[in-house]
């Protein structure tokens, strides 16, 4: 069972004490200055100027990365739906993977005069002058899912805990090969390659970190051996998380490390990455009684890997539920809107480069064949899509 993180509430009009002891001259410039702020309808903070007091209607900017992952239709398509319920209208924008295009998109969205802005970033420091001028047009921001670095313009975070979804990947690959165990098969030691995501997105190194925070006591102790030596993030990294960029290193993998050795798992960072890693893994003979397949994780629970992971192959996945997010989302942003206080439950460790972004993050939930039923259950996906 999932249980909802306890929600804090921070009100996004308020003008922010900071810590520590201040003079009275300070607290009274402080002070003046918050007045004459919010006379011309800015925040003390130095965060959007828009009138958070004009209540509902009016256009929401939806700006997502690609229509190459189910996950970002599903984001886009949620959004629109939950925010036009709510009695705005939608403009949603997919950016194909180009950052340019995603740039162009939010332009656009600004000289139309929206209300404000959800931005799953190409790549999170790319944004840092389009931001700008949505915030001299007075319309504020929410970072869906990835977090914006390197610019103040960002009001909100919404997104899951991303360290979590890399603790609960090498969390599998330690349970699942029994490291550690007085029970472990007889190899004294497994071999391992491992997968990054997009070098430009802010999540991959959450993700590793999460993952390698449990692996690395296993990689110490020889347990666990990459014998590609490739073991840093930079040289695991998959630019915009492309399964064929990601077959092509596993291929490479393979021929150059493995010979008439076995790769016993993969950690991978998400289901289009997982799924090129098993093509290169297939091609090279694997998936046979005789060889079977690694243990290979994912990510995103996109149906192509569920039923992978029904038929044996993909081995794992992290499900977060999209439609959750969205609807996080849509609430943060109607609250932002009509000047209520917005749910936050963490207000200190997403820290952009230039401002600690305060955030919402959902909990991940680690999948495989054994509690696959869940996304039945949860209706993610009817029985029907599963066959
Ligand atoms: C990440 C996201 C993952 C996955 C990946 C590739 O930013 O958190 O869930 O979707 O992008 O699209």
């Amino acid at each position: 069972m999932r249980t909802r993180p306890r929600p804090l509430t921070h009100s996004h009009t308020g003008t922010g004490t900071g810590t520590g002891a201040r003079t009275l001259g300070v607290t009274l410039t402080a002070a003046l200055l918050t007045v004459s702020l919010a006379a011309c309808g800015q925040e003390a903070k130095g965060g959007s100027r828009y009138k958070p007091d004009t209540g509902k209607g009016g256009t929401i900017g939806l700006a997502m990365p690609t229509k190459a992952s189910e996950r970002w239709i599903a984001d886009g398509r949620n959004m629109a739906k939950q925010f036009q319920k709510a009695g705005y209208r939608t403009d949603l924008q997919y950016g194909d993977d180009k950052v340019e295009n995603q740039v162009a998109q939010l332009e656009n969205m600004i000289t139309k005069g929206h209300r404000l802005l959800v931005v799953a970033a190409i790549d999170g420091s790319a944004l840092t002058d389009v931001l700008r001028q949505a915030h001299d047009a007075g319309i504020p921001v929410i970072s869906y899912d990835r977090l914006i670095l390197g610019t103040k313009n960002v009001d909100y975070y919404a997104s899951f805990d991303n360290e979590r979804v890399g603790e609960q990947q090498g969390r599998y690959i330690v349970d699942k090969l029994k490291l550690g165990k007085s029970d472990a098969d007889s190899d004294d030691s497994h071999s391992i390659e491992l997968f990054a995501g997009s070098p430009d997105d802010n999540n991959t190194k959450y993700f590793w970190n999460g993952a390698l925070k449990v692996l690395q006591p296993y990689l110490k102790s020889g347990q666990l051996v990459v014998r590609s030596k490739q073991t840093r993030m930079n040289q695991a990294t998959t630019l915009r998380w492309d399964g064929g960029t990601a077959q092509k290193r596993m291929d490479d993998l393979i021929s150059k490390s493995y010979g008439d050795r076995r790769v016993d798992a993969v950690l991978s960072p998400y289901d289009g990455i997982s799924i090129g890693v098993i093509s290169a893994l297939k091609s090279a003979g694997y998936g046979t009684k005789s060889q079977p397949l690694p243990v290979i994780t994912g990510q995103d629970a996109e149906l192509a890997s569920v039923k992978s992971i029904i038929r044996g192959e993909q081995t794992q996945t992290v499900f977060k539920d999209t439609r959750k997010l969205a609807a996080q989302t849509v609430q943060m942003g109607d609250a932002m809107l009509t000047g209520k206080k917005v749910e936050v439950n963490n207000t200190k460790d997403y820290d952009n480069g230039t401002k600690t972004v305060p955030a919402f993050l959902l909990k991940p939930v680690s999948i495989d064949r054994k509690n696959i039923r869940l996304l039945v259950d949860e209706g993610y996906f009817t029985a029907g899509q599963l066959k």
